[in-house]
């Protein structure tokens, strides 16, 4: 938080004091643009919110990366399809990765759902302060005041909900029903899974977090193989309350692949 109340602050004050700034360019700077009250134009109360926005949205974003890394290098056989289907897109695109190219990458996309759905977030989800008192369709009483949530983390693995939900496939989403996967991919609501929540206060970074994932994957897969430590296994997550986070000190084998395509996003056009 100090770190970046020492870098936000004094930026945040020149913009507050400038008359006509350039466009916003950060999300500290929209932030400030879009304030309404006087709290919410304090700089000190913005560097906060930059502090709960890098926790909640940077953290869960880098996470994902390694997880799905991890439950790749788990599941070898999944590196090589994933890697096929970044070939062929790269030479159907000639190189020109937009944001098109990276959207249509179904089984990429089918390996996120699956790792988020192995390594959620977060146990809870649609964390909620009621605001007038309810009645649910199973006849359950709800009162103005109770804080409510919904248990995400079972839903994902109901097998009422996924067949086999022990079972890891990377392939899942995409195998089951190709037409519904490319209809509803890794960045939609999913009323089952929930895996950015839902509603009105559904993760607004889910868009942002799925291009970087994306992004990300598809240049480590092309480039390099990934190997679990040998007798050290798939590390276990940890937990802080409801949220879950990698555990420190995991271990994956990395090795540089000869064959690769070789791509290059300075020639991303339109993301
Ligand atoms: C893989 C990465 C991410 C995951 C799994 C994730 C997941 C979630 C979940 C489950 C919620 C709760 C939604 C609800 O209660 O209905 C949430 C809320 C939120 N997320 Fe994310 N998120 C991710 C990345 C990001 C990023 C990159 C940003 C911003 C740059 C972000 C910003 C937010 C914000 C601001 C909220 C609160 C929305 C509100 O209360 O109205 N998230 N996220």
């Amino acid at each position: 938080m100090k770190r970046i109340a020492d870098f936000a602050i004094p930026s945040l004050k020149i913009r507050k004091n400038t008359k006509n700034p350039a466009p916003a360019n950060t999300s500290l700077e929209f932030m400030l643009d879009k304030a309404q009250t006087e709290q919410e134009r304090d700089p000190r109360f913005l560097a906060k919110l930059q502090s709960a926005l890098n926790a909640g949205g940077v953290h869960p974003t880098a996470i994902l990366v390694v997880n799905t890394l991890l439950d790749l290098a788990k599941h070898p056989k999944y590196q090589e399809k994933l890697r096929e289907e970044i070939r062929q897109k790269n030479v159907e695109v000639s190189g020109n990765w937009d944001q098109h190219a990276f959207d249509t990458l179904y089984k990429l996309d089918s390996a996120l759902k699956e790792s988020l759905r192995f390594n959620p977030a977060t146990l809870t989800a649609y964390s909620r302060e009621l605001l007038m008192d309810c009645e649910l369709s199973s006849g359950l009483r709800l009162r103005k005041g109770q804080l409510i949530c919904v248990p995400s983390c079972s839903k994902q693995k109901d097998e009422n909900i996924f067949a086999e939900p022990d079972k890891y496939d990377a392939l899942r989403s995409y195998n089951e029903d190709a037409n519904m996967h490319r209809a509803r991919p890794f960045k939609s609501l999913d009323e089952h899974a929930h895996r950015w929540g839902a509603g009105r206060s559904a993760c607004p970074g889910r868009f942002m977090a799925n291009i970087i994932v994306t992004v990300i994957l598809v240049r480590l897969l092309d480039e390099y193989d990934f190997q679990l430590a040998p007798s050290r296994g798939r590390p276990d997550s940890t937990m802080t309350h409801e949220f879950i986070w990698l555990t420190l000190g995991a271990r994956l084998m990395v090795k540089r692949r000869v064959k690769n395509s070789g791509i290059v996003y300075g020639t991303v056009a339109q993301i």
